[in-house]
């Protein structure tokens, strides 16, 4: 996680600012929430204790194709991450992850605030053309945001992931730097 640093990214409702330690218990009690866990592919995972989310944390920090942000508020209320998974220099594409962990604040333009922020970021900053993600077919509020974002369908991924033991299709979509 190198080129996050201390970079800090405003929006309109939110602003971005590099994932900390200090943070991990938010993200155990977010990832702990069945409501939050159920569209983050982790419905077979064990539950999310904080030691496990400092496992994951002691990959994720270290790992240079990585940038992780936690979306607050403009009063600095943390609700959230937002990152980039798989940065590839040589394609110059990454792969996107969001969360809102404060499910209160579903729905609410976030989320969606959130990703144009970090497109920006993506585009102009890093030099990305192609941001791809991956979302459970019937997460209705994600696509609705990603479209509003720029992301298009590209395709369906038939019985992609396991959703508490059942298959999930689930939906590839993306957004280039000309989009
Ligand atoms: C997906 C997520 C990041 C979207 O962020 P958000 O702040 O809730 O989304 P926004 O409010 O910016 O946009 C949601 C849009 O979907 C609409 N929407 C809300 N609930 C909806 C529903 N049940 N069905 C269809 N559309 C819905 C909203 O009206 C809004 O569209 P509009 O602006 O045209 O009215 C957030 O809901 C979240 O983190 N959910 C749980 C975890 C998750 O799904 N992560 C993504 C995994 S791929």
């Amino acid at each position: 996680m190198t080129v996050a640093g201390d970079v800090r990214l405003e929006g309109e409702l939110v602003v971005l600012r590099p994932r900390v330690e200090d943070d991990l218990p938010l993200f155990a009690r977010w990832h702990g929430d069945p409501d939050v866990r159920h569209w983050l592919h982790m419905s077979e995972m064990p539950d999310q204790s904080l030691e496990v989310e400092r496992q994951r944390w002691s990959v994720v920090r270290n790992d240079p194709t990585r940038v992780s942000f936690v979306i607050e508020t403009l009063d600095g209320v943390p609700i959230g991450n937002i990152g980039l998974i798989g940065i590839d220099v040589a394609h110059r594409r990454a792969e996107l992850g969001i969360a809102i962990g404060e499910k209160d604040h579903w729905g609410r333009g976030y989320g969606t605030d959130a990703m144009r922020v970090i497109l920006r970021f993506a585009f102009d900053t890093l030099n990305l053309r192609r941001l791809e993600l991956i979302t459970d077919i019937d997460n209705e509020r994600g696509i609705r945001a990603y479209e509003k974002c720029g992301f298009v369908r590209e395709g369906v991924l038939r019985a992609k992931r396991l959703r508490y033991g059942e298959p999930l299709d689930m939906l590839i979509m993306a957004v280039l730097s000309e989009d």
